[in-house]
This record gives C-alpha cells, sequence and structure tokens, in this order.
C-alpha cells in the first residue's frame, strides 16, 4: 500500500478546500484530496454570487437580521455576526487571488455592481456575471498551481477518516489521516497527517432532483459520523425554487439573481402568485418560495411555474446574465421572448458536521470547513449567497487558529497505519444493483422526505432507507471498493441521517415543514445526531 505524508491534509477542492490549502501552505506541506478533476465542485456552478456588506448604506447588522430573519429563529447570533464580520477580509483575499467581480460603468457611477436576492434588504451580492463560481475556482485553482508547497492529488476519493481509537492505540482518540481511494488505479493509500480538514461540500445528489453536481454526495458528513463525531441540522435541506425544467437539462439552475432583477414567478396562465403566499412576493426567503411552488404545483397539476423576466430586454439580459441566457437558448427557450419552466430541487444542506467558525470538531486533528460544515450562520434556512461567504472566511479562521496551535509539531509522524485489508472481497460482476440502489435511495428521499413531509412518509422512508443500507453494507464488503459504491454507501448514510433528524424535530421551521406538526415550538433547538465511531460502517 502507498502512504503520503502531508503536515495538512484538505478533502475538497471547492472554495473552502482550496482557500483553505492557500492559507495553511504558509505552515507546512499541503496535500489537497480531490475525487474527481478539482474544478468539478458546487463551488464551480455558483451563479448569484457571494454576499458581503460593501456599501455605506449598508451594515453587518442589517445582513445579520436578514441572515436570522430567513433562519427562522435557529442561527447562532454570535457565529452569524462573527462570519458575516469577517466577510470584506474574506473578499479582499478572493481579489488578491485574482478574482474580477463585475463592476457598473462609469455612467451608473462605477464600484462593484451588487446584486440582490431573496431575502436580502440590500444589494449586497458581489457576482461575476452569473459564472460567479467558476471564476472563483479558476482564480484559486491558478494560485494553488502555483504555490509549490501545495500537492493536488486528483481522482483521489476518501473512503474514511482513520483514528487513534480506530487503530486502537491508547492516547486520546484523535484523527491520523484517512484511506483513499486512488481512482485510477482501484488501489487504496493511506494519506497521513495531524490535521484533516474536511471541505467536501453538501449532498444534493442524496435526492433524485438536484442544482448539485455529481460530486455531491455529502461523503464528508458519512465519514465524520462514521467516525463518531456529531451532526446537527440534517433535517434542514433547502431545495432552490428555480431549477429549468427540461427533460435534458440536468441540474441547471435559475439563479436567484434573476428574480433579483425583476423576474416574476407565474404559473401556466402567466398570473404571479407569490403575493398570495408572502408580502415580499417572488424575493422571500427560499423555503417561502420553494413551498408555494409545491402548492401551486399540486393545485394545478401543472409540472412546473414559470419565471418572467421578458421586460428586462435582450441586451440587458445577455450582458447580465450570459450563462442562463445562452444555456435557456440550448433547450430552446428565449428568455428575452419566452417564459422559463422552473421547478424546485435539491440545493444545499444547511446541516452538517458540527464545527466553530474556525473549523474545529469534537474530534483533535479533525476540522470541517465549507458546505460540509454546520456552524450555526444558515440555522433553518440559508440567506441566499451566504455559503460561498462562509466558505471563504471559515477557511481563514480554520489556519489562523491552526497557526496558533501548531499541532502539527507534536504529531508522531511514525503512527503505524495497517495496509487496507481487501479479504475475499472480487471485482463486482453486480453493477446493476449499485445503479438499482442509487436510484432507490434517491427516489425515496424525493417522494417521502421533500418539501413537504409527515410522519408516515418519513417512516416508510426510514424503513426502505434501513433495508438498502443493509444490502449496501453487503456489498461494500464482498466487493472490492469503486467510487459508486462509496458514494452510494455515503448517500444512503446520510439520507438515514436525514430522516432521523426530520423525526426528532416536531415542529415545521424554515425549511422543515410536516403537517403533522404545522406550528413553530417556543424554543428553537438544534438537532444533534451523535452515534459512537463504527456504529453506521
Ligand atoms: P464544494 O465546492 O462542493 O467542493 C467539494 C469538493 O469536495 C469537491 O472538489 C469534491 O470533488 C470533493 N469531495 C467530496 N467528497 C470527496 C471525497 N470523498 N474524496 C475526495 N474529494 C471529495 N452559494 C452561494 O453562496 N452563492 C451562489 O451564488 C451559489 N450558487 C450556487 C449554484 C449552484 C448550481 C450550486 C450547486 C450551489 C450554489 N451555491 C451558492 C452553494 C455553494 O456553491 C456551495 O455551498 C459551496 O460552493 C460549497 O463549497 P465547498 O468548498 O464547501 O464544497
Ligand atoms: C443562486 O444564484 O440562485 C444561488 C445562490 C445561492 O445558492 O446562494
Amino acid at each position: 500500500m502507498q502512504y503520503y505524508n502531508f503536515d495538512f491534509v484538505v478533502i475538497g477542492s471547492g472554495i473552502a478546500g482550496l482557500i483553505s490549502a492557500l492559507r495553511l501552505s504558509r505552515l507546512g506541506r499541503v496535500g489537497v484530496i480531490s475525487k474527481k478533476v478539482a474544478s468539478e465542485c458546487s463551488t464551480n456552478y455558483a451563479q448569484g454570487g457571494i454576499a458581503c456588506v460593501m456599501t455605506s448604506d449598508d451594515s453587518i447588522q442589517m445582513h445579520l437580521e436578514d441572515t436570522l430573519d430567513a433562519g427562522a429563529g435557529l442561527c447562532d447570533e454570535s457565529v452569524v455576526r462573527e462570519i458575516l464580520t469577517g466577510g470584506p477580509s474574506a473578499i479582499e483575499d478572493l481579489l488578491h487571488y485574482g478574482l474580477k467581480f463585475s463592476e457598473r460603468s462609469a455612467e451608473d457611477g462605477g464600484g462593484f455592481d451588487l446584486g440582490r436576492e431573496g431575502g436580502h434588504s440590500k444589494r449586497r451580492v458581489l457576482h461575476a456575471g452569473d459564472f460567479t463560481g467558476r471564476e472563483i475556482e479558476q482564480a484559486l485553482l491558478r494560485r494553488v498551481a502555483a504555490e509549490p508547497a501545495v500537492v493536488m492529488m486528483e481522482h483521489c476519493m476518501a473512503i474514511d477518516l482513520i483514528t487513534t481509537s480506530w487503530l486502537g492505540l491508547d492516547d486520546e482518540n484523535r484523527c491520523t489521516g484517512a484511506y483513499v481511494l486512488m481512482q485510477k488505479t482501484g488501489q487504496v493509500a493511506a494519506v497521513r497527517a495531524p490535521v484533516v480538514v474536511l471541505a467536501t461540500g453538501g449532498g444534493g445528489k442524496t435526492y433524485l432532483y438536484t442544482s448539485n453536481p455529481d460530486v455531491a454526495t455529502a461523503d464528508g458528513v458519512a465519514m465524520a459520523w462514521r467516525a463518531g463525531v456529531p451532526i446537527a441540522n440534517m433535517e434542514f435541506i433547502q431545495f432552490h425554487p428555480t431549477c429549468l425544467f427540461h427533460p435534458d437539462a440536468k441540474s441547471f439552475l435559475v439563479s436567484e439573481a434573476v428574480r433579483g432583477e425583476g423576474a416574476e414567478l407565474v404559473n401556466r396562465e402567466g398570473e404571479s402568485f407569490m403575493e398570495r403566499y408572502d408580502r415580499r412576493g417572488s424575493l422571500a426567503p427560499r423555503d417561502i418560495v420553494a413551498r408555494a411552488i409545491d402548492s401551486e404545483m399540486k393545485a394545478s397539476g401543472q409540472p412546473c411555474v414559470y419565471l418572467d423576466i421578458r421586460h428586462k430586454g435582450r441586451s440587458y439580459l445577455e450582458s447580465r446574465f450570459p450563462n442562463i441566457s445562452a444555456e435557456c437558448r440550448r433547450f430552446g427557450i428565449d428568455i428575452a421572448e419566452q417564459l422559463i419552466p422552473v421547478v424546485p430541487a435539491a440545493h444545499y444542506f444547511c446541516g452538517g458536521v458540527q464545527a466553530g467558525v474556525d473549523g474545529r470538531t469534537t474530534l483533535p486533528g479533525l476540522y470541517v470547513v465549507g458546505e460540509a460544515a454546520c456552524t450555526g450562520l444558515h440555522g433553518a434556512n440559508r440567506l441566499a449567497s451566504n455559503s460561498l461567504l462562509e466558505g471563504a472566511v471559515c477557511a481563514r479562521r480554520m489556519a489562523d487558529h491552526l497557526e496558533q496551535v501548531r499541532p502539527d509539531r507534536q504529531f508522531d509522524r511514525r503512527i503505524p497505519i495497517p495496509e487496507w485489508k481487501f479479504d475475499e472481497a472480487v471485482p463486482s460482476d453486480e453493477g446493476v444493483v449499485v445503479e438499482h440502489n442509487w436510484n432507490e435511495v434517491r427516489q425515496c428521499m424525493w417522494d417521502y422526505v421533500g418539501i413537504v413531509r409527515t410522519n408516515r412518509r418519513l417512516d416508510r422512508a426510514y424503513r426502505r432507507i434501513r433495508n438498502l443500507r443493509q444490502e449496501i453494507r453487503e456489498y461494500y464488503h464482498d466487493y472490492l471498493v469503486t467510487g459508486d459504491v462509496l458514494e452510494l454507501r455515503n448517500i444512503a448514510a446520510v439520507a438515514e441521517l436525514i430522516i432521523r433528524s426530520a423525526q426528532l424535530r416536531q415542529e415545521s421551521r424554515g425549511l422543515h415543514y410536516t403537517l403533522d406538526y404545522p406550528s413553530l415550538l417556543p424554543t428553537a433547538r438544534n438537532t444533534v445526531i451523535s452515534d459512537p465511531a463504527g456504529e453506521n460502517i
């Protein structure tokens, strides 16, 4: 078996992972592990932008109030303040890394062109056209490529964390590395480091319909759970209200910024309906808009609703939303002339591995940043464009913390890590089982654990997912590991976490809406699931 030794291992190469790597490279050698090509991540597809207070008529307090309001009473106010206050320095870093945000013309007063999205009381979203994520990812990857202390390991997929208690060592339990599947050879390697940073993103692929790319299988959450680290608020799955509805448009998002610039949500008759649900109309927070669309679709029997932005005219639309205009055109929709058919789809995990703003978890040596973490910023519903911000701020804060404590200096680099056990495993000739179970998990989550929930649907989903997990477990032990099997094992594990968390929350709050408990309990509490390590292999 191959062994790799680093001072820091970062798993994931989106905004949180790459900023972590760049900041940590000042302290030592960093290995970045990414399961596909490095740029394949949610960050790369972000459109709307990154929220940050940038103007004198805006303030941290106003951004904080909008965040708390969207979060439906469950945000941790001190965490929100800390992250929002860290925003301007994180933006400075991005500019320093070479990112160029869109600016207004001199006639329009110059300065950054700030966008607006649902739930924001001010224009405060920095963007690069509607390619913001791609521009961020490319700028960061260019910097990483020029940094000799960072080793990028693409097509390498972390399987599980390695802890000292799992190794049977007597010391205080800590994380010492990870087993990694080298996807090009099928071999398993051990990557050893005193600090492991999970920056593995979210898990939209747990659901049948999602805005997320294929890599979003919540591997980090599943790995941390198996290692006994507490997982919080997994019931709060954000459904983005407006994904393009077209049989061939897999996961394409129509940014909330389109509504920010005046698009109205309308039904097939062209009637605007959002005012019936919320005074903020089409710009209400996402949980409200997604539920309203779901209700309109159920009442009318129609498979989608529509966005109407025709009044803005072709030249404006093509310059402000070049990506959306071109992608819709590819599917035969001219957004300057036609309505855009849209549906909600799973978009973002507000929950994740319980972590501080500096990424610290209950397991020494393990840090979690970005969408994989649950810091308390988003509460029961994330405010638009606060995610890229969280990833950037927390990665920076994590590196600052490690600069202070330097755990790498006391780490015993000789810790023996056993070879990966293949036992009797053979190559699989049953790929159809993986394919079938993959679809079944995602369909089950979509049908029973979606925008509107009930006790009966959750119970049914729980029974099915438990059965599927048992089957997947057997498959995992009998056959040689592949990326597909590992992802299936992870989405099934995370599906169970989502269902259990939803069953524990006996109220409707933010993104968790259940017909059995339609009201809000007086006290807001986090749902934390903490099972002993190894229990959920
Ligand atoms: P990601 O960017 O998802 O990166 C995760 C990385 O981990 C990937 O490189 C992946 O390959 C790797 N990985 C995962 N598992 C493993 C494993 N087992 N082994 C090795 N590598 C692994 N947020 C905003 O704030 N503003 C927006 O405008 C916005 N628009 C969005 C549009 C879309 C279409 C989507 C999908 C999301 C959007 N979001 C937006 C949300 C935001 O993009 C994500 O929450 C954020 O980019 C997550 O960053 P991250 O670094 O935590 O994870
Ligand atoms: C969007 O552009 O609508 C996505 C923004 C986000 O998820 O924060």
